[in-house]
């Protein structure tokens, strides 16, 4: 932290605000030049020559913690951010994601709530990058680097359980082929997960995986949905096509890069578990991106940390309302640019959660489909202001991670859960599906690609 003590006296000068080197945008988009005031220019540190920023001393403890779980060699994101010469070479475009907050993914909003693994960058961290480039992106001494420890295999501390796919898949869809796959669950007692990640097989090919429970009284179902497709698994989009109205459903998600933000496709907090009963089914549907890539064969490997007992069992409790679900009264005619829908009620009187206890609320997940705008699950408590558990005021499809909240919130009988949504549904913002934009149609409650959601989801358990 030495070196933001030596940005004081600049602050001082030049009057910005608090811990934000001063920089703004000039006549070339995304180029920021420092602000005119007092005259200062980024190299001139109260004086001295010395860069404020160096690329081996600041900026790539940053690009470690921040963007090379992506951007590095063999990982999801596009090219490598590893190497000085790599970031120089494409710096008006970084500074460009960095500025606009595109990068590091993290759409959640900043007002909302507070979130273990929010990998978002503050003020203070985008106001160096600005800086930095602004001051000629010195190098700096390779001395002065910090240790960078290879990044982790794998997410979870153990892997108790591995299952596969019985052959590899090779997607066909393009851009995206999104595909589900029928695992057993082998075990012959209860379980419970306490951990969950996937293994893709060509993790620059697998977009993000989600793994649902199928309850042995609804196996068959799915048995009969993947038999009707030919070829290995079947064709899903927002669920397996199969909604357990009881019981864990939803196991986990998990997206490349995210592992070291410790909310997504990894451990659930301690002392948590999901109950698995023997006859269950394990479908996991994985989103393969094909935008730029060939698609070649993947057989992607899902892992799981089990515990025979754990201390507060828990589950995910889907949120929405049911007559969008069953009742298809959740309409988003054809050309509407803003279409919203909003649903609030007590969960606490109805199953699975009414035996009328408070609950504390861990982790929470929100999920939309393509049309989406924005999303928001708060509680309207009978007492105090609402308290506003996860706001995705940008809705991106790409970006559904459960946000793992600071403090798990205690919810008590008597106060509401609300869920607002709200969609485009004008040919502006229509999805392209196999390289065609489509044209407005009306949409509802549904799970293919072209139906839309408005579903929250929390893992919760007992106080
Ligand atoms: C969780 C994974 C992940 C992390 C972390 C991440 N990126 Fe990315 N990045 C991606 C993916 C995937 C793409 C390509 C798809 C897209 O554009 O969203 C991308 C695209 C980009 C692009 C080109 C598209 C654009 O919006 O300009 C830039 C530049 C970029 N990343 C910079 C960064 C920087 C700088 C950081 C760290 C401050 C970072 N990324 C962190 C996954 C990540």
């Amino acid at each position: 932290m030495a070196h933001w003590l030596r940005i004081l006296p600049v602050l001082a000068l030049c009057g910005c605000p608090a811990g934000v080197p001063q920089v703004t945008p000039d006549a070339a988009p995304g180029r920021p030049s420092v602000a005119p005031d007092g005259g200062l220019a980024p190299a001139s540190d109260g004086g001295a020559d010395a860069p404020l920023f160096t690329w081996h001393r600041d900026l790539q403890p940053l690009f470690y913690r921040r963007c090379q779980s992506c951007h590095r060699p063999g990982a999801i994101g596009p090219f490598d951010l590893s190497h000085y010469d790599q970031v120089v070479a494409l710096a008006p475009m970084v500074e460009d994601a960095i500025v606009g907050r595109r990068m590091p993914p993290w759409k959640a909003g900043a007002d909302c709530n507070s979130y273990e693994g929010d990998i978002s960058l503050s003020d203070d961290e985008i106001g160096m990058v600005q800086w930095w480039v602004a001051d000629g992106m010195p190098e700096g001494d390779p001395s002065e680097a910090q240790p960078a420890p290879p990044f982790p295999e794998q997410a979870l501390s153990r892997h108790d359980l591995i299952l596969e796919p019985p052959e590899p898949y090779l997607p066909t869809r393009r851009p995206d082929d999104y595909r589900c796959f029928v695992l057993d669950w082998p075990e012959t007692r209860r379980r419970f997960i306490t951990g969950f990640e996937a293994l893709p097989g060509d993790p620059q090919l697998v977009h993000h995986v989600i793994a649902f429970r199928i309850s042995a009284a609804k196996r068959q179902q799915i048995l009969d949905r993947d038999e009707r497709e030919p070829g290995l698994g079947y064709t899903c989009f927002g669920s397996p096509g199969v909604i357990e109205e009881e019981g864990t459903w939803w196991l986990g998600s998990w997206a490349p890069g995210f592992v070291l933000a410790g909310s997504v496709g990894a451990e659930l907090p301690p002392g948590l578990g999901l109950a698995m009963e023997p006859g269950d089914t394990v479908v996991i549907q994985v989103h393969y991106n094909t935008t730029v890539l060939e698609p070649r064969p993947d057989r992607t490997r899902v892992a799981f940390m089990l515990e025979d007992e754990v201390e507060k069992p828990s589950r995910w409790l889907p949120f929405a309302d049911p007559d969008w679900i069953w009742g298809s009264e959740m309409p988003i005619p054809a050309g509407e640019a803003d279409v919203r829908h909003e649903f609030q009620v007590d969960p606490t009187l109805f199953p699975p959660v009414s035996d009328g206890r408070p609950f504390l609320i861990h982790d929470v997940g929100l999920h939309m489909h393509l049309l989406g705008r924005s999303i928001r699950l708060e509680v309207l408590n009978q007492e105090g202001p609402p308290s506003c558990l996860l706001d995705v005021p940008d809705w991106d499809f790409n970006w559904q991670p459960a946000a793992r909240l600071a403090q798990p919130h205690l919810f008590r009988p008597g106060d509401q859960l609300r869920m607002a949504c709200q969609w485009d549904n004008s040919q502006a913002n229509q999805p392209s599906l196999n390289g065609e934009i489509l044209s407005p149609q009306d949409q509802n409650w549904g799970d293919g690609t072209t139906d839309e959601m408005c579903l929250g989801l929390m893992l919760i358990s007992t106080q």
